[in-house]
């Protein structure tokens, strides 16, 4: 199992309306392809975490590098992870606050390349305790 995370910046006129919209295709493709993950977007910034077979992500991640829905993307994490943390979700979607949203993109480089560090960090995110829940 492997994962990738990435942050990048929206272009206009990519608004949450649109991002609902747009992921029941996405979600689509990501069934197809056994990716699972999650999209966090925060006032026009984006982190998304996928999951998935190592050729299946690097093939996604090279078309959704390219989209031009969005810019600055940045590659945080890319490795091996023991399982899923988002089995459940073919792509699950939230909207969270900047300073939220800030302190989750530190954790996840802090954790970047360190698997056993990440996971934790995912989890936490994932508890329902936590103010974006
Ligand atoms: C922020 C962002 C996240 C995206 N996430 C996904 C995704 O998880 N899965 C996916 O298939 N496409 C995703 N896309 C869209 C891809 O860049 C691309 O448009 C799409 O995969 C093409 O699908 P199609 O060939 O079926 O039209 C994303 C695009 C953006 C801008």
């Amino acid at each position: 199992m492997h994962y990738l995370v990435y942050t990048s910046t929206a272009n206009f006129p990519l608004t949450i309306a649109d991002l609902r919209r747009l992921l029941g295709p996405w979600r689509a493709n990501n069934a197809r392809a056994q990716v699972t993950g999650v999209l966090l977007y925060s006032e026009g910034q984006i982190l998304q975490v996928l999951e998935g077979e190592a050729d299946a992500l690097h093939a996604l991640f090279a078309i959704i590098a390219a989209d031009a829905r969005h810019r600055n993307v940045t590659k945080l994490a890319d490795g091996r992870a023991q399982g899923r943390a988002f089995a459940e979700w073919s792509m699950q979607f939230r909207t969270v606050d900047p300073q939220d949203f800030a302190q989750f993109v530190q954790q996840m480089n802090t954790a970047a390349g360190h698997t056993a560090r990440l996971a934790p960090v995912l989890a936490s995110f994932m508890a329902p305790e936590q103010p974006w829940a």
